[in-house]
């Protein structure tokens, strides 16, 4: 269960022991309130459910309401009670296990230092190399998965290598490359494309942590492609564009994550 029960336009009071309904397994949760930037929702874990370990983009907040529980953060493990209190700052790693029913209040909200910031000169060189990554992105990205396929043959098992062979994912990725040169200052144009892709980041498990990797491997492929044209300005500009692309995927995912989590 999913359900908003307030938006932060009005008011709003509840008395949580009303609330709280446990599962006969796993997690019952319920969004009390919630607008662009924060959200707050009632857990309710049936004995014995665990979250196994993950991170937010968004800071959280655990206050526990009844119940007992345990939260590793980063390794260190906290005892779940009654009034303990929690703060968990963005991109900490954290898992839960619910040794009774356990019901908490899990507030999550932006962690808006975080969010950067482009600035002209980046934006004027990306768009610079637009017409050459609408030449050469196919060659780029075929040249990208080549290098990531390597250096870190780990992440094959996530892809389909036949849309490699056949060069399909190679040209979605470099439509997608192209499409970001060309609307860097106008990312809202690039909502229905993000929202595509981090689906499909979902399906295939795609993480946080493999963002600097791709990141790593594009740049490569970029200079590798561009030669001369790959001058220091440019690849700085690329590095800071990717960067913030990157951000833009990890925290539409992130929100994708975590919707299946409490559905
Ligand atoms: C900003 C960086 C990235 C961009 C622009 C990007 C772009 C894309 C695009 C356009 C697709 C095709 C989506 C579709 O089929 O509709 C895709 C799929 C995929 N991406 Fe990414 N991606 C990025 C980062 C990553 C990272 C960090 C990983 C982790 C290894 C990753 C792994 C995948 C996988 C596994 C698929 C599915 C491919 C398949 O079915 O073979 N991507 N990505």
């Amino acid at each position: 269960m999913n359900t908003t029960v307030a938006s932060s336009n009005n008011y709003f009071t509840a008395n949580l022991q009303d609330l709280i309904k446990y599962p006969t397994s796993g997690i019952i949760s319920k969004v009390l309130l919630k607008d662009n930037n924060s959200q707050y929702s009632l857990f309710c874990l049936a004995a014995g459910t665990e979250i196994d370990k993950h991170t937010s983009t968004r800071n959280a907040l655990i206050t526990v309401v009844e119940g007992r529980g345990n939260i590793n953060l980063e390794g260190k493990d906290i005892a779940l009670a009654s009034g303990v209190f929690v703060f968990i700052p963005a991109n900490v790693s954290h898992a839960v296990q619910a040794r009774e029913n356990l019901a908490f209040v899990l507030a999550l909200w932006e962690h808006f230092s975080s969010k950067k910031v482009i600035s002209q000169q980046t934006i004027d060189l990306v768009k610079s190399t637009a017409p050459i990554l609408k030449q050469h992105g196919q060659k780029i990205t075929t040249r990208m998965y080549e290098i990531m396929f390597h250096n870190y043959p780990e992440v094959k098992a996530q892809f389909d290598m036949s849309a490699q062979a056949n060069g399909t994912q190679p040209a979605k990725l470099a439509t997608a490359v192209y499409s970001y040169a060309t609307h860097i200052d106008d990312l809202e144009a690039l909502k229905a494309m993000v929202d595509k892709i981090a689906h499909r980041h979902v399906k295939t498990h795609v993480l946080p942590e493999q963002y600097p990797i791709v990141g790593e491997c594009l740049l490569q492929a970029i200079q590798d492609v561009l030669g001369d044209a790959a001058t220091e300005e440019v690849m700085t500009a690329w590095t800071e564009a990717y960067q913030i692309l990157a951000e833009v995927f990890i925290n539409r995912e992130q929100h994708i994550y975590q919707s299946a989590l409490q559905s």
